[in-house]
């Protein structure tokens, strides 16, 4: 971040640094803050077999929804013109790209696999955070802002909907829901405008849909 902060990157450099981190991301292999793992410490239960896949099914969404969460990111810093919105863009895509690891590790330890259409979730999320960022700074921002908002309900009903053994998926969510709630902090300390309702409500209608989908592929 500090790196961004000092040196002037053109318009070619931000191009290619998102075609990086698309690839980074999509390949497994994301940028991240280097956090170590929340359930490192947590015993492993034995979960039945439908127990297992729901739990999976489940943590598939979360890695689903990072890799939103890392486009997002991605396609509003690239087109944003203020260096400092620039550089939190970037920030917060490296914790993002914490939680990704985080729910593919839970997902190889419950012995599953990520969403068959990742690169489908990027694309379509990278291009909606440009747009975002188009419009303009503070609408970006209100976008995050309330991106990370139902991103906390969302996990808040998925910490619910957990079987009671599966305390290490129910550990990373804990922990991703206060990094959410830390980056709806700084988006709206940053400048974030209140999104229309209509807004509120399609952003709300297409997260549904990539839930949906996700826990099945
Ligand atoms: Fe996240
Ligand atoms: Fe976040």
């Amino acid at each position: 971040m500090i790196g961004l902060m000092q040196r002037h990157y053109s318009m070619f450099d931000y191009i290619f640094l998102g075609i990086d981190q698309a690839i980074r991301t999509l390949d497994h292999y994301p940028r991240t803050t280097g956090r170590s793992y929340p359930a490192k410490d947590i015993p492993e239960q034995i979960l039945t077999e439908s127990q297992r896949q729901h739990s999976a099914g489940l943590m598939r969404v979360n890695h689903a929804g990072e890799i939103c969460a890392q486009a997002l990111y991605h396609g509003q810093g690239v087109v944003t013109h203020t260096p400092m919105i620039k550089a939190k863009m970037q920030q917060a895509a490296m914790e993002e790209g914490d939680h990704l690891v985080w729910c593919e590790q839970r997902l190889d330890e419950l012995k599953s696999h990520t969403s068959y259409l990742n690169p489908f979730w990027y694309a379509g999320s990278f291009g909606i955070g440009m747009l975002a960022g188009v419009i303009g700074d503070r609408f970006s921002l209100g976008f995050l802002a309330e991106t990370e908002q139902q991103v906390i309900k969302h996990l808040e009903k998925h910490s619910q909907l957990l079987p009671d053994q599966d305390q290490r998926s129910y550990t990373i969510l804990q922990q991703m829901e206060r990094d959410e709630a830390q980056h709806r902090k700084e988006a709206i300390t940053a400048g974030a405008c209140e999104l229309p309702l209509v807004a509120k409500k399609t952003m709300a209608c297409v997260s549904k849909i990539m839930v949906k989908i996700a826990y099945w592929v």
